[in-house]
């Protein structure tokens, strides 16, 4: 019987370094020799990327309700799952992906204000008991993460989009709303303090992927 693989997650705000950690914890997997996808959210797949272009396009003047957008999100992460995740999870694939779940927790819950166990409804509903082996949090000052993201942002000439256009309390919120998360079950979550230098950063995750193949062997 083929060994489901292991499904890893990396949340964090805007700024925080996302992007780079992804594809170093990617490399990191496939030198042990696994088969790796990775994927981000919202999106991942072809239609999902468009609701994720629906989602992030700041040009519209009507506002987005914000239980649209967390339909929208898991409308997102239902397409993922079943064209996507689950498929690749069951080759025996691992599955490494930028966001998941514990996003909507913080920028739908914390962010926006929606309630959790309405949140919960939805994750039972989409996920039906799947969630990440290991989320990987990487954790900085709202003041440090703007900075980097207003360097992004210059680097890349790209215009800011409609999470990007939100106010500093909105990301102060969504910071509290994952280490609140991280708190109440540390043993998926590994909290990683990413205001240090790169090399520390990787260092802590290539620490924390060597503890939890370890484990799972
Ligand atoms: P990113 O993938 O470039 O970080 O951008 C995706 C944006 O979507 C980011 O601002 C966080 C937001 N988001 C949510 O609000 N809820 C979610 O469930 C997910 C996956 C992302």
């Amino acid at each position: 019987m083929i060994q489901r693989g292991r499904f890893i997650t990396l949340e964090g705000s805007e700024g925080v370094g996302k992007s780079t950690n992804v594809a170093f914890v990617e490399a990191w997997l496939k030198e042990q020799g696994l088969e790796v996808v990775r994927t981000r959210e919202p999106g991942g797949t072809p239609r999902a990327e468009a609701i994720r272009a629906l989602l992030l396009d700041p040009s519209f003047e009507e506002p987005l309700n914000s239980d649209a957008e967390l339909l929208l999100m898991f409308a997102a992460r239902a397409q993922h799952l079943a064209q996507k995740i689950v498929p690749a999870l069951e080759r025996g694939a691992w599955v490494v992906c930028d966001r998941f779940t514990d996003a909507t927790f913080a920028y739908q819950g914390g962010g926006r204000g929606i309630d959790s166990t309405r949140i919960a409804t939805l994750e039972h509903f989409v996920q039906q008991g799947l969630s990440p082996d290991l989320t990987l949090l990487l954790d900085m000052s709202p003041a440090a993460a703007k900075v980097r993201l207003e360097g992004r942002l210059r680097d890349q000439q790209t215009e800011r989009d409609r999470f990007e256009q939100e106010q500093a309390t909105f990301f102060q919120a969504v910071r509290q709303a994952y280490l609140a998360r991280a708190a109440s079950d540390t043993k998926r979550f590994a909290l990683i303090d990413a205001e240090q230098p790169l090399e520390s950063v990787q260092a802590a995750l290539a620490d924390v992927l060597a503890e939890r193949m370890a484990l799972w062997r």
